[in-house]
């Protein structure tokens, strides 16, 4: 295996999430607000959508370049016809060691078996809420909770390893954070993500934004539960891990608040094959048409180590200073066309 690239801050490339659909079938308000993202809003067409050969292929070139993960994310992937082939054609590649999806798990019932039978690893399921009101008002579609717990069960039961990915919102659903880790600790592990400004249309907020303090005395919920502070599975991980007395986990996603650009080793694939290599990006790379042109690997492999040895991206550790500076001017790419 040849080392991996590094960027301009050193930091060299491991993960990349493939996004493999802009479509969804929730409108969280947060991500793909049903007012933007409504009946007449242009999703991507079919034919401009990398192929599974197209998805492998460069997915073997960012391997060339380092990564060992990968997470399938859309929109919603599952909405991706065939997901368990590109599943199997992903894992044979020599060097992948971990394939992961990020999902809302609404059609895991019907699909978590053969995903798993394909070689997919783990999923992490977003659920925000078990309160059917605050969920159904967050998904934007008034989504039950119990359909999202139905696919949590198919997971577990194919065997696939479970997290939970929860936004937290002041004022939203922080007085139900509670409720949803005292039910779901037994059966996965659970993230709490800070609201972030992705994308152009969320209307973000930092007041909205609930420091890691907060999230935890929530999760107590007037107790005296006493939440310990636990290594890093690995260097860069996303979540500050903290367990209860009884080994439960739950994670804190800190992007505002204690951002951890220092580590960041992802790049986001978007659905059309454009790179992206930070979640605020405001432009990319395009890899499909040079694949189209009739580019060889060496040649997609030269554009890659020149994006991202030339990458410079801290969004989260400058954003008190860009939006100082451009304010809502600067255009960011939409979290459907990169999946989180
Ligand atoms: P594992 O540790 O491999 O399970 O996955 P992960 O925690 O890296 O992945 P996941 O996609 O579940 O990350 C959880 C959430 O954290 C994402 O959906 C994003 O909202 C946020 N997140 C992940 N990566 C980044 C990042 O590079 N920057 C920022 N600002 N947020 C991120
Ligand atoms: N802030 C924080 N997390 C977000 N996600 C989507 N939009 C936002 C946002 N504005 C999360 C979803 C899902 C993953 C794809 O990213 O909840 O878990
Ligand atoms: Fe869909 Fe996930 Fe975005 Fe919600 S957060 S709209 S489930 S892609
Ligand atoms: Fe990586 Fe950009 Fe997120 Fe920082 S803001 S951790 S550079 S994706």
């Amino acid at each position: 295996l040849s080392p991996p690239l590094t960027d301009a801050l050193g930091r060299p490339l491991r993960d990349l999430r493939l996004s493999v659909t802009d479509r969804c079938n929730l409108r969280c308000t947060y991500c793909m607000p049903k007012e933007v993202f409504g009946p007449d809003f242009a999703f991507l067409p079919r034919s401009e959508l990398l192929s599974f050969e197209e998805l492998e292929r460069l997915t073997r070139v960012f391997v060339r370049g380092g990564v060992q993960k990968l997470r399938l994310t859309g929109g919603e992937p599952l909405l991706r016809k065939g997901l368990p082939e590109l599943i199997a054609r992903l894992g044979s590649i020599p060097g992948v060691q971990d394939i992961a999806m990020t999902t809302n798990g609404l059609l895991l019932p019907r699909l978590a078996h053969d995903l798993k039978a394909a070689g997919l690893k783990r999923v992490t399921v977003s659920l925000d809420s078990l309160d059917p009101e605050v969920f159904g008002r967050m998904n934007g579609l008034g989504v039950h909770p119990e359909r999202v717990l139905d696919g949590i069960e198919a997971a577990l039961t194919a065997g696939l390893g479970v997290k939970i990915n929860t936004v937290v919102q002041r004022g939203v659903n922080e007085h139900t954070l509670a409720e949803l880790w005292r039910a779901l600790r037994g059966k996965a592990v659970l993230r709490f993500i800070e609201f972030m400004d992705v994308g152009n249309h969320n209307g973000w907020n930092l007041d909205a934004v609930l420091p890691p303090r907060e999230v935890l005395a929530r999760l107590a919920g007037g107790t005296d539960e006493v939440f310990t502070p636990v290594q890093a599975n690995y260097r860069g991980e996303v979540a500050t891990r903290y367990t209860d007395a009884q080994g439960h986990e739950a994670g804190l996603i800190t992007s505002v608040s204690a951002p951890f650009c220092g580590d960041c080793t992802r790049a986001r694939l978007s659905a059309v094959g454009v790179l992206y290599t930070c979640l605020f990006a405001s432009d990319g790379l395009d890899l499909r048409s040079p694949l189209l042109e009739g580019a060889s690997d060496d040649e997609v492999y030269a554009l890659l180590s020149e994006r991202w040895n030339a990458r410079t991206d801290r969004y989260s550790e400058e954003r008190g200073e860009v939006t100082r500076k451009n304010g809502a001017a600067r255009q960011k790419v939409e979290m459907s066309h990169i999946g989180g």
